[in-house]
């Protein structure tokens, strides 16, 4: 059967995901394309077929894929369709979660077809302690769409079953990393965890500079941030995103993390996206 349409699925609070997302279904170039949106809410996923080549764009939270986007895709599900499995992370390392996403689409009843791994801007990224800041830049979208040429060359009159097509994640190349760098930051995220000084559990607000506008309360994935009660976060339900830092037009929220520092500094090299298909 040939592919017709391209599903893009995407959960990306800091837009970053959803730059490269884009990208790649640009560079795919069918016309019927549809969208789903997983940053805000679930979606009814009806099964999709083996005519429909489905993107899944994620984040990298913690090496793996955020907790929050999996739940959400929980409904998904196909009979033997390609997927393009894709993760993006904050220019430290991606971990285990290409192989968790392409664990998932399998499980799901898809073929992953090709995979990518991408970097983006890292939430915790500022202007004072930049990660990665910038990206996806020009060059990483344009390497995005060349990938979502490939993957059409791949796909394009292609009648056997996906099964003789899927790729092996797991031999997608590293990027490199200096040693050094890797080494000083483990050492020194180890005595930051020893002197007892953890990640903060939300973002703070500065109140003498919140309008209270609610734009965080729209921009908030999961709901931590209520209306008229905009400088408090219900810690529970924060996954500590960043997605209210980086929308608040007042600069009224930051998420000073001392990882944050540290990232800054022993990540500066850029790493390079690497594909396989
Ligand atoms: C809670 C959390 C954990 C993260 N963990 C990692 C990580 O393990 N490795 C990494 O390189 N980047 C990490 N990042 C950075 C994100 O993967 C990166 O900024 C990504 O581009 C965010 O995607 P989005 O813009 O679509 O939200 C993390 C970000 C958050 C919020
Ligand atoms: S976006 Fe900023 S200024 Fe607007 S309500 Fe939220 S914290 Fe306040
Ligand atoms: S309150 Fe937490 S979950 Fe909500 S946008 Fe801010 S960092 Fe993300």
């Amino acid at each position: 059967m040939s592919i017709t349409d391209v599903h893009l699925i995407y959960f990306s609070p800091t837009h970053t995901s959803r730059h490269v997302g884009e990208a790649i279904v640009r560079g795919i170039g069918l016309e019927k394309v549809r969208v789903s949106d997983l940053t805000y809410s679930s979606i009814d996923f009806s099964e999709i077929g083996a005519n429909t080549l489905t993107v899944v764009v994620l984040p990298v939270y913690a090496g793996h894929l955020p907790q929050l986007a999996v739940l959400r895709m929980a409904g998904l599900r196909a009979a033997g369709a390609p997927a393009v499995a894709v993760v993006v992370y904050g220019n430290r390392a991606y971990e285990k979660s290409l192989v968790e996403l392409n664990a998932f689409l399998n499980g799901k009843g898809f073929g992953v077809i090709a995979a990518g791994t991408f970097v983006g801007e890292h939430s915790y990224s500022t202007v004072s302690c930049p990660i990665a800041s910038g990206r996806p830049d020009k060059n990483d979208l344009e390497e995005a769409t060349d990938f979502g040429r490939r993957i059409r060359q791949k796909v394009k009159n292609r009648v056997v079953t996906v099964a003789s097509w899927v790729v092996d994640v797991s031999r997608i190349r590293r990027p490199y990393q200096p040693l050094l760098p890797l080494f000083c930051f483990i050492y020194e995220a180890a005595r930051l965890r020893k002197r007892g000084r953890p990640m903060p559990a939300t973002p703070c607000v500065d109140e003498s500079l919140c309008t209270h506008c609610g734009r965080c309360v729209k921009t908030c994935p999961n709901n931590a941030i209520m209306k008229g009660d905009e400088c408090h976060t219900i810690s529970e339900r924060c996954i500590r995103c960043c997605a209210c830092v980086k929308g608040c037009p007042q600069k009224a929220r930051c998420f000073d993390s001392p990882f944050a520092v540290l990232l800054s500094k022993y990540f500066k090299r850029q790493k390079q996206n690497r594909v396989i298909l």
